[in-house]
């Protein structure tokens, strides 16, 4: 089934979830979801295990399942809700899966011009290596045999390598160590510093709120605040139900 149509202009948000419902065949699982984000921003996406993170963030990414049933996505005045995947991606909204998706027998550079489209409005190639000296060194080696952290560099690597107006990263820190987790933090800053808006889910909620400027929470598929990262870290009842911090 199809989205359901276009029911009212445009909000003003650089990109906003309106009434979002979407579904595994018959498991209703994001639950009426409606947030903003505004450009240039960082949004933290948080909740408990199974509270509906993934699904949100693929719903975005306009991924087949979880179907959006109900509700409209807008960016920059565009009716997501009504594009495909490939669509969406063309429109910039690149998703960084959790498990990273680097292509086997392919080595560093193989999957990052892969990730390019013509005409590209991505990052050069270049520019990507003089933002990740890490795989630059490694261009030549197969990505699937780079570390956790170099594999989830590769990953942001290669969204970057795409135009990107939203970029989505689902659990970025999962599985690396604290200092690779600052690594990548910076990586995020500095994207953040180049007015790119971000959506990030984490586990390590400390992390994300440290990078973020507002946060939401979401529990059991439906949002239970929405508020400035600060606004949460002094919340220590919301911290104690919703994220176990
Ligand atoms: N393909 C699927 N088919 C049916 N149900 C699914 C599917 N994928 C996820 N779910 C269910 O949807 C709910 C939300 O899952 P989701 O992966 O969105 O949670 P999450 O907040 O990302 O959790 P985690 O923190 O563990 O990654 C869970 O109950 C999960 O079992
Ligand atoms: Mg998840």
């Amino acid at each position: 089934m199809n989205a359901a149509p276009v029911t009212g202009p445009a909000p003003d948000a650089f990109f906003a979830l309106r009434d979002v419902h979407a579904y595994y065949g018959e498991s209703y699982i994001v639950q009426g979801v409606s947030l903003e984000v505004r450009k240039g921003e960082v949004l933290a996406l948080l909740g408990r295990n199974g509270a509906g993170k993934t699904s949100t963030m693929r719903a975005i990414a306009r991924a087949d399942e979880p179907a959006v049933m109900r509700g409209e996505i807008w960016l920059e005045g565009q009716p997501v809700h009504q594009m495909k995947s490939w669509q969406a991606s063309q429109a910039g909204i690149q998703l960084v899966p959790e498990d990273r998706r680097i292509i086997p027998g392919m080595t560093v550079e193989e999957n990052l011009i892969l990730s390019q489209v013509a005409p590209n409005k991505g990052w050069e190639i270049a520019q990507i290596y003089e933002h990740f000296p890490r795989l630059a060194e490694r261009r030549n080696q197969e990505g699937i045999t780079l570390s956790g952290g170099e594999q989830q560099m590769l990953a942001v690597a290669r969204a970057l390598a795409r135009e990107v107006k939203l970029l989505l990263l689902d659990e970025p820190y999962e599985g690396l160590a604290p200092v690779i987790v600052r690594e990548i933090e910076h990586i995020v800053q500095d994207i953040k510093a180049r007015g790119i808006t971000t959506i990030i889910v984490e586990q390590n909620a400390v992390a994300a709120l440290r990078l973020a400027d507002r946060a939401v929470i979401l529990d059991s598929g439906e949002l239970v605040f929405t508020g400035s990262a600060q606004e949460l870290l002094d919340n220590a009842d919301l911290r104690n139900r919703y994220l176990a911090i």
